[in-house]
């Protein structure tokens, strides 16, 4: 089982592709549509998801899309099911199976994620629908005080229990434990924090007997805080990030794919090109898992509207591109 979990694992991470993250739980994409004055509904919903999924020759830099439990569901306007959609183009679909978050009795700044008690019957369902890989994301919060050992402690713990489960049920879960880039805090601060949260979170992988050869890492990049003076600088980060994981990330992991976590289209790309341009000897892949870094742009050409969808389809194809140059190390303003 393992070998076949291996399998899907290196295709997720082959060269030059990445995996989209459109698993939005639906009050994140009204939130994102509400910006745009879009209206969100049901059937919004699955034409913007149709737009994306069905752009012509995404396929060339995008392995896998995380699905979110209502998109599973739906289907082309000619009654083809997203996910023959995918499989048609050689995209392997992937699932979201966290339930959100709900604030941590002892420190409630912090969150928990949910889902755990449901989880292995939900991947069984999953499974027949097509699904064979999972995601599931615990948020860890900078601030002075923050964060708490008791909340990473919880979230990698169940971070590990999510990972055991789902290679218990054929599924190569992606493993994400995103430190947040909100606050005034500088790249040093971050750095400390995510290497604290990764050794704890390998810690509890071991100690759950999940195979590392088969799941992948979700990580946040090494970055100065949102509000921060400090600038971001893709030489820095690469290198800070970099010299991050190899100090705490096994080698057996396949590879790691990098959210975006509310960086700009063109930041996500230029920070994991200098990745890849400057380290080309790491044990592990270093590719992306972005949402907004993706999408950004094609939703906003999109708005909601029919007469707009081959635009969308233009610019989402040429994001895609661009992201798959970066995870390439062959990423410029030019391309
Ligand atoms: P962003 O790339 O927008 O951070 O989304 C990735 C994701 O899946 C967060 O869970």
């Amino acid at each position: 089982m393992i070998d076949n979990l291996e399998s899907i694992a290196k295709v997720l991470i082959a060269s030059h592709k990445g995996i989209l993250a459109a698993d939005e739980s639906t009050n994140t994409i009204t939130k994102r549509f509400d910006v745009l004055g879009i209206e969100s509904t049901e059937e919004t919903r699955r034409q913007y998801r149709e737009m994306l999924f069905t752009t012509a020759g995404i396929e060339n830099y995008i392995s896998g899309v995380i699905l979110f439990d209502e998109t599973i569901r739906q289907e082309t306007e000619d009654g083809v099911s997203f996910v023959d959609v995918l499989k048609e183009k050689g995209i392997i679909p992937g699932i979201k199976v966290d339930q959100g978050k709900e604030a941590m009795q002892s420190s409630p700044e912090e969150m928990i994620t949910k889902g755990l008690d449901s989880l292995a019957k939900r991947l069984q369902e999953y499974y027949k629908f097509g699904a064979r890989f999972a995601k599931w994301r615990a948020v860890i919060k900078i601030s002075e005080k923050l964060p708490t050992e008791e909340c990473i402690e919880k979230n990698m713990s169940d971070l590990a229990q999510y990972a055991k489960i789902c290679q218990e049920n054929d599924f190569v879960p992606i493993v994400e434990p995103e430190v947040l880039r909100d606050g005034s805090h500088g790249i040093d601060r971050c750095y400390e924090v995510t290497k604290k949260v990764l050794e704890k979170l390998f810690e509890k992988l071991s100690e759950a007997g999940v195979d590392l050869k088969g799941i992948l890492l979700k990580p946040n990049m090494i970055t100065p805080g949102e509000a921060s003076e400090e600038e971001m600088d893709p030489e820095i980060i690469a290198e800070k990030t970099v010299e991050c994981f190899k100090a705490v990330v096994p080698e057996v992991v396949p590879g790691v794919v990098f959210l975006s976590g509310g960086q700009t289209e063109a930041q996500a790309c230029e920070n994991l090109n200098a990745m890849n341009k400057n380290y080309t000897d790491l044990p592990w892949q270093l590719s992306f898992s972005y949402g907004r870094a993706l999408q950004n742009s094609a939703m906003r050409t999109w708005n909601g509207k029919d007469e707009n969808v081959g635009e969308a389809q233009e610019v989402f194809l040429n994001r895609a591109k661009l992201v798959s140059a970066g995870r390439e190390g062959k990423y410029s303003i030019e391309i």
